[in-house]
């Protein structure tokens, strides 16, 4: 079985509210396609602009707190654009004829200081026997702590790769894959394959400048190394064609982590 996180960035323009990037999303099934059913996928999107901006609108990480009648409805209000987002997404798929199958994460994960503290996996192992193809998404979730916070798509990669232990997990985002700085920075280099040490390295170079020099990426090279305890984990973009199907048969066109 395999993962792949679908980025916000690469199904949605970021900078353009509610913008779903149809064209990007049917490449990427065309792609499974070839490999399906032969190989079992889990996919899980990003919020992109369908989920960010309704988050930040009504500051749902704050928690319950606050004016909590219009929290509750902006609550409800961003988890029903993810719904949009996932509805739009599924679409394609099916068109391409993958039978993608809804999952709201917010209906099977519970979190607690920011992390899974539960989840329910048994539908989906059961759908995955059935051969169908779970699509979860970055999502709105309840919190024991704050009563409401946000679950990102990355966090529940995580958690569903160290429960179920895929053979690889596979980030498609919007660059090449990690580099030794910043992307934007001038003379920054894609890293092609990275160990723990290079990851713990990269950590405590951004940590110490006080800034993230690779670009926001730090939280995804976190989850990155709790994942390679389990699986190989791929740094990819998404955006280019024939990306996907490299690592799908054994290639590597931007940054692995092999399984330690
Ligand atoms: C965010 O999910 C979900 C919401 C804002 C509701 P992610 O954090 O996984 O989204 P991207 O990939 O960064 O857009």
């Amino acid at each position: 079985m395999i993962i792949i996180k679908l980025g916000g960035s690469v199904i949605s323009d970021k900078n353009n509210p509610y913008s779903f990037n149809r064209e990007a999303v049917e490449v990427i099934a065309e792609e499974i396609a070839q490999f399906y059913p032969e190989e079992s996928f889990i996919l899980v999107h990003g919020g992109g602009s369908f989920g960010h901006p309704n988050a930040r609108e009504y500051k749902i990480r704050e928690g319950l707190m606050g004016d909590v009648k219009r929290k509750r409805i902006g609550f409800s209000k961003t988890h029903q654009a993810m719904l949009k987002l996932n509805d739009l997404t599924i679409e394609v798929f099916l068109e391409k004829g993958l039978p993608a199958y809804s999952v709201s994460s917010s209906s099977i994960f519970l979190i607690e200081n920011g992390d899974i503290i539960y989840g329910d996996l048994e539908i989906l192992r059961k759908l995955l026997e059935k051969g169908l193809i779970p699509v979860l998404f970055g999502d709105t979730a309840v919190a024991l702590d704050k009563g409401i916070d946000i679950l990102s798509g990355d966090q529940i990669v995580s958690y569903l790769a160290k429960m179920l232990k895929p053979s690889k997990v596979i980030f498609l985002m919007d660059v090449d894959g990690i580099y030794d700085k910043n992307p934007k920075e001038k003379g920054a280099k894609l890293i092609t394959e990275l160990t723990k040490e290079g990851i713990e390295h990269l950590l405590e170079s951004s940590e110490s400048a006080g800034i993230d020099v690779t670009g926001g990426i730090g939280n995804k090279l976190k989850k990155a190394l709790e994942i390679a305890h389990y699986s190989d984990v791929y740094f990819i973009n998404g955006k280019v064609k024939g990306n996907l199907t490299k690592v799908l048969q054994g290639k590597n066109p931007g940054t692995v982590i092999k399984r330690w």
